[in-house]
């Protein structure tokens, strides 16, 4: 059994603002409380709201960690009081509130999964937060379903590539947005019938002429502002319209005759400030559906790079140029 050591090393945001404001420091290892495990992290992904928590903009939670980093993969270290079906030395990937830049995390036992088989460390850190975001807003909020069409805004972000893998596997017809032509044909290699560079094309006519004029059923967007009355525009008659980011602007102005006339659902969420409980609902529902994919080899995360964790600065500065296609991902040797 290994030891776990007192102190490790983390990045913390010493001056909010650039990637050149974080820095590598050391900090006590944390505690696991009740119903949490202490993870040696291996690797942790690296996502838009890290960035945005850099910057100032996207405190953490109450009672979460200050250090970035929301999803981590790594072995369990140390059980807190009342952890049951996890042991010591088990191999898994975890959604964390925060704390995952670091040499050890602690994580809910709930929001803990197994490494699916046949994945690396850097894979399964790629998972949690992409494949819990995608989950219960595509599927439990957008209700998507086999046969229908799917519009992705983002298709070659973290949670796009996952998106438009996962409605594919389950069945619908996806087009899916980005900003190059590049971008465009990396969304169809990962499954989409059509990738649309919205610079070069309006994404509402293109919508129209794939589906017939009838619309796309269930939209995932992560822009809002103008994009609001295109996705209408875009939407078919009972269509879901599901909101996971702002990145154009939170406000817009809505036609509301039309969304009547259409009978649309308008809906968004956000994944880290729900309670463990309400997270471990979604948790339960990709270890039943979506793990099965993971491991048969019919979904697979995309890492489009890799930095160590001293290297967080040039991670970030690669996530806001927004050149990649999939998820960057920071590990941590032993
Ligand atoms: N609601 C939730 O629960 C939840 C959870 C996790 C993440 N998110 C959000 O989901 C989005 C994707 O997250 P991620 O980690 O996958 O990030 P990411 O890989 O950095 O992707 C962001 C993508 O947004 C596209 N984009 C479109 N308009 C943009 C704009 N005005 N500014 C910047 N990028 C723009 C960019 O692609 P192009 O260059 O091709 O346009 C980029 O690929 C982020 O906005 C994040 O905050 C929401």
């Amino acid at each position: 059994m290994t030891t776990v050591p007192s102190m490790m090393p983390v990045v913390e945001v010493a001056t909010a603002g650039g990637p050149e404001g974080m820095r590598l420091g050391r900090r006590p290892v944390p505690v696991p409380a009740e119903g949490e495990v202490l993870l040696r992290v291996a690797a942790a992904g690296v996502n838009r709201p890290d960035v945005l928590q850099r910057q100032g903009s996207y405190p953490p939670p109450p009672g979460a960690s200050d250090v970035l980093g929301l999803e981590i993969a790594g072995e369990v270290a140390a059980l807190g009081p009342g952890v049951a079906g996890l042991s010591i030395g088990a191999q898994v990937t975890a959604l964390v509130t925060g704390g995952g830049y670091a040499g050890y995390a602690v994580a809910a036992a709930a929001l803990c999964l197994p490494v699916p088989r046949g994945f690396t460390m850097i894979e399964a850190a790629a998972l949690p937060e992409t494949f819990f975001t995608v989950w219960t807003n595509l599927f439990e909020r957008g209700a998507c379903k086999a046969g229908e069409t799917v519009l992705i805004h983002g298709g070659t972000s973290g949670i796009g590539t996952v998106a438009i893998q996962l409605a594919a596997a389950f069945g619908a017809r996806v087009l899916a947005t980005a900003g190059s032509d590049a971008k465009a044909r990396a969304c169809e290699r990962l499954g989409a019938v059509r990738g649309i560079d919205y610079r070069a094309e309006d994404f509402v006519e293109v919508v129209r002429r794939e589906t017939g004029d009838r619309g796309a059923d269930v939209i995932l967007d992560m822009v809002c502002g103008p994009y609001v009355p295109r996705n209408i525009a875009a939407a078919a008659v009972e269509g879901r319209i599901v909101t996971i980011a702002v990145q154009g602007g939170a406000h817009s102005d809505v036609d509301f005759g039309l969304v009547m006339r259409k009978r649309l659902t308008l809906t968004g969420s956000t994944l880290r400030p729900r309670t463990v409980a309400q997270k471990a609902v979604i948790a339960e529902g990709l270890r039943r559906h979506v793990w099965p994919l993971l491991e048969a080899g019919r979904v697979r995360p995309v890492v489009h790079a890799t930095f160590p964790l001293g290297e967080a600065a040039a991670a970030h500065r690669l996530m806001e140029s927004s050149a990649h296609v999939g998820k960057i991902v920071l590990t941590v040797p032993a």
